[in-house]
């Protein structure tokens, strides 16, 4: 959609403005200047009007930003506005919290099917959708459209799995299982691990964070 390139860091703010505009507009705030939002988002004036630059700047001299446009431009440039199917494979703990998250489904997310290979869960609901058998996996995916698939295995299944997904044409992987996964090119993974960021948690605590990381 947009030719330019655009800088990891930028797309990694994206979500955080996405956020941010989303609470305004449940405010019924319409228009806001690069100025607001930067005390608001504790990010400089400047860096906003860079960021949003990037796409054209949504902007006006004078006016500030239309929240409502900015909130929609953000989320179609994040591809919010497409509804992406999603599975869980593995329902265990992460897999449940995961199923039980309803806010996933305002932004486009729908969970429509949860795998695991335990006969203590396959056959049991979360939140309306029925724990399938991992064995069944194949079959689902030839008839039905599945765009994102969870990973919350334990690590020593999650590689294994993931090639799997990618063989059987999924494209998208969130990849919880702390493992690295070596994919075909044309499968995306976001890795989400927890455990890291504690890390990063730690090293600031630890009172040698003298830049922001
Ligand atoms: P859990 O043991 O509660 O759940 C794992 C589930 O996977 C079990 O129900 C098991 O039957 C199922 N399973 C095993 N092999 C499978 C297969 N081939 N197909 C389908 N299901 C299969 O574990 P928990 O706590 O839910 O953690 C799951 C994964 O997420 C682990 O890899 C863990 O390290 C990771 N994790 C990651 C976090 C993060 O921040 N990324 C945070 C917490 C856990």
């Amino acid at each position: 959609m947009y030719k330019k390139e655009i800088s990891k860091a930028v797309i990694n703010r994206l979500p955080r403005y996405y956020r941010y505009l989303g609470d305004l507009l449940e405010k019924d705030v319409v228009r806001i200047s690069s100025k607001e939002l930067s005390e608001k988002m504790k990010v400089t004036a400047s860096q906003i009007r860079q960021d949003l630059n990037n796409f054209g700047g949504f902007g006006q001299q004078g006016y500030g930003y239309n929240v409502e446009y900015l909130h929609s431009e953000i989320g179609k440039i994040l591809g919010l506005d497409t509804k992406y199917n999603v599975i869980i494979i593995g329902a265990g703990n992460l897999g449940q919290a995961l199923a039980n998250y309803v806010d996933f489904e305002r932004r486009g997310f729908f969970v429509k099917g949860i795998f695991d290979i335990s006969p203590k869960l396959i056959g049991t609901q979360i939140r309306g959708n029925v724990v399938r058998n991992s064995e069944e996996l194949e079959e689902y995916l030839k008839t039905n459209k599945v765009d994102i698939a969870a990973i919350t295995v334990p690590k020593t299944k999650a590689p294994g799995l993931a090639a799997d997904l990618a063989k059987w044409g999924i494209k998208g992987i969130w990849n919880f299982a702390p493992t690295d996964l070596n994919l075909p090119k044309d499968v995306t993974v976001e890795n989400v691990h927890l455990a890291e960021s504690l890390m990063k948690l730690s090293y600031k605590l630890s009172g040698k964070d003298e830049v922001n990381i």
